[in-house]
């Protein structure tokens, strides 16, 4: 996640290497001298890195992968799971689009492929002596937060109070209302992180919390899920908060662990200094209705998928204005299976058809989706997309009701728009800063300035770039899409 990411991406595209925000340390010399992995030198890093984050004693994972003794038993079902790119979870098509995320888990072809091979080669465990140091505790946050690391102590902790659960039933979604304690003034939200007791990660879903607040804004600020516990902004950016009154609103989703059990959620708020303002403001998360009416847009509710069937859902939302996005989410129930979020630059919009002949410019697709992971995916400060007025954001959504889909429920049913899982839905959630011209311009800049600084800059020490189509010239080594 966080850090390890960059030095995987093999194209021209670079990397934020060295230390990168939590300073954890990235994984390398993934082979044995003579060429078969082993798990001693080179599957424990992986496993310690990615895994272990849900795979440990009480973690979200259903089986702990801290030892040689853990893993082994489950080889041959680990080398399908990361083969098909099922585990870890994460939906982003590594072959398109931004690949540069602040919370990204994905393993790299490389470390696929040393897992596959190190599996074919009857799991071996190799020498003790190459084991990295042990690591059980790194990822329980029952001692502090994540984002403390980076950002020092939070400035405000809010807690639910206690959650009674069942031992069994049907999930529980309880919606949980906090007041919202007044501020003296309105401050910038820089940082937001959830944790939840271990008994309770183990049971939860998902965590989605929303503020609302009389004097603005209403939406949600953070959300966790799928080993996703906090957002981040960069140093320029945050989401203004009035000062209240207001209350915080606590989206859990549980499933029932066979143990009845009382959890407890928080939730830790860092600001931006209050005499340093950050000059970007974003919106807390916004829905983008792909499958509904909005005012003015042109798509109605007509979800209807017919038996072993599929459909593709587009919306086109034309920008009055530039904007920068911070972060997306697709949200599709168990017929979701792939989103995209695309741009059609401004002077093609016109000619939009829609047609595979006239494709937008991918900017994150997610295709392979998993109903049972919310994952926000929160673009790198450089890579965040920056567009201009005039552009045309094009939302795609695929659903499949054939048995092609896993989580296909009965293929012999006609879907039609819902609120259950059963039933289908196609929202795209995006955190978005509305640009003046000037602020474009000036992010412009700054991105084609640092993107010529990369030319000169060893590989290891460059950062990812994203600019907008018609600022590339000379710079295309350095720019990813
Ligand atoms: C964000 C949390 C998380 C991370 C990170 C994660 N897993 Fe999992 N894993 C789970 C959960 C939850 C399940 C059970 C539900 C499921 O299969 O989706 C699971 C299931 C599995 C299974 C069993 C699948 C089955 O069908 O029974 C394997 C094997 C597995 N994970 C391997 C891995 C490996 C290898 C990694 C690291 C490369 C990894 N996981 C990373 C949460 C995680």
């Amino acid at each position: 996640m966080i850090d390890r990411m960059r030095d995987r991406r093999c194209s021209g595209f670079v990397t934020v290497g060295a230390g990168a925000v939590l300073g954890l340390a990235a994984v390398s010399g993934l082979q044995a001298q003579d060429g078969t992995p082993t798990y001693a030198k080179d599957i424990a890093p992986i496993m310690q890195e990615v895994c272990m984050r849900c795979h440990v004693e009480g973690g979200l994972g259903p089986m702990a992968f801290s030892s040689y003794e853990e893993v082994r038993p489950w080889a041959p079902m680990i080398k399908q799971e990361v083969a098909i790119r099922h585990m870890p979870p994460w939906g982003v098509d590594p072959t398109v689009g931004i690949q540069s995320y602040k919370n990204d888990i994905s393993l790299s072809e490389e470390e696929i492929d040393t897992i596959v091979r190190w599996v074919d080669a009857g799991a071996p465990e190799g020498d003790p002596a190459d084991l990295p140091p042990a690591s059980s505790d790194r990822w329980d946050r029952t001692q502090g937060w994540e984002l403390e690391q980076v950002l020092g102590p939070p400035d405000m902790v809010i807690s639910t109070g206690p959650i009674a659960l069942p031992a069994s039933g049907q999930d529980r979604w309880p919606n949980v209302r906090v007041e919202w304690p007044t501020l003296d003034e309105p401050r910038y939200l820089r940082a937001a992180e959830l944790r939840n007791t271990p008994l309770g990660r183990r049971a939860l879903h998902h965590n989605n919390v929303s503020l609302r607040l009389e004097d603005g804004p209403s939406g949600r600020i953070v959300g966790a899920g799928a080993g996703k516990s906090w957002d981040l902004f960069p140093e320029n950016t945050g989401i203004l908060l009035g000062t209240g009154p207001g209350e915080l609103s606590w989206g859990l989703h549980y499933a029932l662990i066979g143990q009845e059990f009382v959890d407890e959620a928080e939730i830790a708020l860092w600001y931006h200094p209050k005499d340093r303002p950050p000059p970007f403001e974003s919106t807390s998360e916004y829905h983008q209705l792909i499958d509904q009416f909005t005012e003015g847009e042109p798509r109605a509710r007509d979800i209807l998928i017919p038996p072993h069937g599929t459909q593709t859902l587009l919306r086109v939302v034309v920008l009055d204005q530039p904007i920068m996005i911070n972060s997306v989410r697709p949200h599709m129930h168990l017929q979701g299976v792939g989103q995209s979020i695309e741009v059609i630059w401004p002077e093609r919009v016109d000619d939009f058809t829609g047609h595979p002949s006239s494709p937008g410019e991918v900017l994150t697709s997610v295709n392979t989706y998993d109903h049972n992971w919310q994952i926000s995916y929160s673009y790198e400060d450089h890579a965040r997309p920056l567009l201009p007025k005039g552009a045309a954001l094009l939302l795609r959504t695929q659903l499949d009701n054939t048995v092609n889909n896993p989580l296909s429920v009965d293929p012999d049913q006609w879907v039609a728009f819902g609120g259950r899982s059963v039933d289908a839905m196609s929202h795209m959630h995006m955190a978005v800063s509305y640009l003046s011209e000037e602020q474009y311009q000036e992010i412009l800049s700054e991105r084609i300035r640092l993107a010529e600084e990369q030319i000169a800059k060893p590989a290891e020490t460059r950062v990812d770039i994203w600019l907008p189509e018609g600022a590339r010239e000379g710079l295309d080594e350095y720019v990813r899409r």
